[in-house]
C-alpha cells in the first residue's frame, strides 16, 4: 500500500462530500495537504461553505480549506442545482460552519505546494470542473512535471453525457480547463461516468451507511437519499452514483478498478459536443496515450471499504 500526499480540488456536492469523508477517514493511506474549492455544482461561496460543513461533520476542522476560481476560464458558469439541490448539499440538516477559510487563493496554494514538496510526491484529486488546476498550470507551467499524478472524476465514453447528450458535467463546465489539464504531460487517471455509474448506492448499501448510527453515517445516508431521486428519474437506476468517491477509493485500493491507457482529447469548439471527452478506447488512432481511463470497478468491495472507513469518523 502506498501513502499519498493529496490536494482535493472540489465543488461539494453530496458525492464530493462522501469523497472528502472517505479521505478524512483514511490517514494511513493519505495526508490531505489542503482542500481547494471551485465553482461547479453550485457557486463558489456555497462549495466553500459545503467543504467546511463536511470537515466539521467529520470533526476535522483543522483541515486547511482554500477558496479557488469562481468561474470557468472562457464561459459562464453552469451549475447543477437540479441534481444537488439549492445548497449543493441538500438532504441532511447540518449546522452552519464556523471553521476558517485560508487567506491564500487555491491556485496559489496548489502552485506553492507543488514547488515546496519534493517533485513527484503530490497527487491532485480534482472532483469538479478543472478551473483551479488549469489556472495553476497556466500561471506556473513548471509545476506540471512535479505532479505525481492527477486522479480526477470527469468525462465519459460509453455513457456519453449527463449534462448534454455528449458531455459529462465536470468537463462540460470548463472544457478549456480540461484541455489544458489533459495536455499537461502529468500522469492522469480518469474516473468517467462509465465507472461511476456502476458505483450505485442501492437500498442495502444506503441502509449500511444509516446503520453506522453515527452523525456521519446518517448524514451520508440522507445525502444519497436526496441525490438518488435525480438518477432514479433520469436513468431508472437503483440508486445514486457515488462519482467522486471513486477517486479517493482508487488511491486506497487501485486493484478494485480496471481501465485502459488511452488517448483522451477534449472537444472545445463544437456547439453540439462541447465538453465531450473523445476517448480512444478502441485505440483507432495513433494519438499518444495520455490517461488511464477507468471502465469498471468491484462495486461490493468499494461499498465495503466506504462503510468501514465512514464508520471510523
Ligand atoms: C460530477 O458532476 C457533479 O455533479 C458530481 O459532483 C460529479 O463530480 C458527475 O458528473
Ligand atoms: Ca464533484
Amino acid at each position: 500500500m502506498t501513502f499519498k500526499k493529496i490536494i482535493i480540488d472540489t465543488d461539494p456536492g453530496q458525492d464530493d462530500a462522501v469523497a472528502i469523508l472517505l479521505a478524512l477517514a483514511s490517514p494511513e493511506n493519505m495526508a490531505i495537504l489542503g482542500i481547494t474549492t471551485v465553482a461547479g455544482n453550485v457557486p463558489i461561496d456555497l462549495t466553500t461553505r459545503n467543504a467546511r460543513i463536511v470537515c466539521e461533520l467529520a470533526k476535522k476542522s483543522e483541515t486547511a480549506i482554500y477558496q479557488g476560481c469562481d468561474r470557468p476560464l472562457a464561459h459562464t458558469l453552469v451549475t447543477a442545482e437540479h441534481v444537488h439541490g439549492k445548497t449543493g448539499l441538500d438532504g441532511p440538516v447540518l449546522p452552519e460552519p464556523t471553521m476558517p477559510v485560508q487567506d491564500q487563493h487555491a491556485v496559489d496554494f496548489i502552485i506553492e505546494t507543488l514547488r515546496r514538496e519534493p517533485a513527484g510526491t503530490v497527487t491532485l484529486c480534482p472532483l469538479g470542473p478543472l478551473t483551479n488546476i488549469a489556472t495553476a498550470l497556466q500561471k506556473a507551467p513548471d509545476i506540471a512535471e512535479r505532479i505525481q499524478e492527477i486522479v480526477l472524476m470527469g468525462g465519459a465514453y460509453f455513457e456519453v453525457g449527463n449534462i448534454t447528450p455528449a458531455a459529462e458535467f465536470n468537463i462540460y463546465v470548463d472544457p478549456e480547463a480540461a484541455e489544458i489539464v489533459f495536455a499537461c504531460g502529468a500522469p492522469i487517471t480518469v474516473m468517467p461516468l462509465d465507472v461511476t455509474h456502476k458505483a450505485l448506492v442501492t437500498q442495502p448499501r444506503n441502509d449500511a451507511f444509516r446503520a453506522l448510527n453515527t452523525p456521519v453515517g446518517i448524514a451520508v445516508a440522507e445525502m444519497t437519499d436526496f441525490f438518488e431521486r435525480f438518477d432514479r428519474e433520469k436513468y431508472g437506476s437503483d440508486g445514486a452514483p457515488l462519482h467522486d468517491p471513486c477517486v479517493i477509493a482508487y488511491l486506497i485500493d487501485p486493484d478494485m478498478f480496471s481501465g485502459r491507457q488511452i488517448n483522451v482529447e477534449i472537444e472545445t469548439k463544437s456547439e453540439l459536443t462541447r465538453g465531450m471527452t473523445v476517448a480512444d478506447w478502441w485505440r483507432v488512432t495513433d494519438r499518444k496515450a495520455n490517461a488511464l481511463f477507468i471502465g469498471d470497478l468491484d462495486a461490493d468491495r468499494f461499498f465495503a471499504l466506504l462503510a468501514e472507513r465512514l464508520g471510523r469518523l
